[in-house]
């Protein structure tokens, strides 16, 4: 909900943009409704921007810019194919967002915790600018699979995702090339490319994901492909929320003591012997290892190119705060919204397929809501 005091800031925000040309300061706010501090000013448009009525660039100055305000016409609600309430919804994030981009409809509720059956690029089209935190996702690539030949234009996913996250935000993708003639496709080296010179990202990093349990080992020509790219890509200055702590890994020599001969000095001796113990856990690398042995789980069988619960897991700790939305625009059995159901975010979910749709339905629904989120 948007509070009398957040209207009140944001017809303030409006009225001084369209006088000035531009945003007031977080200070001027703090000013101009005797607010205690900066802190609280700043607490006030972050709210604005997270139910969709603002974008703030971070770290700059005067770059709140309104996207919405109520004497905006409304604009006709799109019905929703197949859409499903998980129960995970935070009611807050339920604040109506009734505005048109670009003459274009948009969800006049953002679709919380639910799966919208349909093309991934139409969809993304009606969902606000600058609404989610994360998205995380694996991409159907060079016609691997058939998927009762639904097309994707790729490039138009990269752009839409590049205006639908917010600033700060992340999208995580895993993609890999085929082989044909011992050659490789390129398809994620262009992607990647594509995506950092057209869709407005920046790679922030390519992790590899290191596959246990892949097939190929009779192999006589070739070798046994164990990895995947995922690379991260990034709107804006910096991720607006990073955690990394998650993801640590056990040291391999953890407990341990280890003596040294201390840093050398520029003239080339050393400073003094130090000696301490070894932490147990380690901050990861950008070599991930996951068990790729479809989690066990005879509904995620039921689909042929799934990625581990476990990656989506770590992407939604480390890049999508607490009360943060994660989107994956091709849902496929529903992994990305299993993580995030069970990390307590919300989530929203495409897929093209009306059979994957159900069938990550059904996972979502088998997975238990956390105790505490
Ligand atoms: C690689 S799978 C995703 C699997 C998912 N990561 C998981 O763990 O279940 C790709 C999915 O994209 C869907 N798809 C293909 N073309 C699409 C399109 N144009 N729009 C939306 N989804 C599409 C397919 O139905 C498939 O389920």
């Amino acid at each position: 909900m948007m509070t009398k005091k957040q209207k009140q800031v944001l017809d303030f925000i409006t009225t001084s943009q369209s006088r000035n040309g531009f945003s007031p300061s977080l200070d001027e706010i703090r000013k101009k409704f005797k607010l205690a501090s900066v802190s609280t000013a700043h607490f006030h448009v972050s709210r604005l921007r997270d139910i969709g009525y603002v974008t703030k660039v971070a770290h700059k100055p005067r770059a709140i810019d309104v996207i919405s305000n109520e004497t905006i016409v409304k604009s006709t609600p799109q019905p929703m194919e197949g859409v499903l309430n998980t129960g995970l919804v935070h009611t807050d994030f339920l604040e109506k967002i009734d505005f048109q981009i670009h003459g274009k409809n948009l969800y006049e509720n953002l679709p919380l915790n639910k799966i919208l059956c349909g093309d991934a690029v139409e969809i993304l089209k009606k969902i606000p600018s600058n609404s989610i935190d994360l998205a995380v996702t694996s991409p159907p690539y060079d016609d691997i699979r058939t998927y009762n030949g639904f097309s994707l234009d790729l490039p138009a996913v990269g752009r839409e995702l590049n205006r639908v996250l917010k600033d700060g935000g992340v999208a995580a993708m895993v993609i890999q090339d085929s082989t044909r003639n011992f050659g490789k496709s390129l398809t994620s080296f262009r992607t990647i490319i594509d995506w950092c010179d057209n869709a407005g990202f920046k790679l922030f990093e390519t992790v590899i994901y290191r596959k246990h349990g892949t097939e190929g080992a009779w192999w006589k020509k070739r070798f046994r492909v164990d990895h995947e790219y995922m690379p991260i890509f990034l709107k804006g200055d910096r991720p607006s929320f990073f955690n990394k702590e998650p993801l640590k890994i056990p040291s391999k020599h953890g407990g341990k003591t280890m003596t040294g001969s201390g840093n050398r000095r520029t003239d080339g001796t050393t400073t003094e012997t130090v000696t301490r113990t070894i932490n147990s856990m380690k901050c990861r690398g950008t070599v991930w290892d996951y068990l790729n042995a479809g989690d066990k789980n005879p509904l995620k069988r039921k689909h042929p190119a799934t990625f581990p619960d476990k990656i989506p897991l770590d992407f939604i700790q480390c890049f999508c705060p607490p009360n943060g939305i994660v989107l994956d625009p091709f849902v496929g059995c529903g992994s990305t919204m299993v993580a995030a159901k069970q990390l307590g975010r919300n989530c929203i979910g495409i897929d093209i397929s009306k059979e994957y749709c159900e069938l990550a339905r059904e996972r979502i629904r088998a997975t238990p809501t956390p105790l505490f989120s």
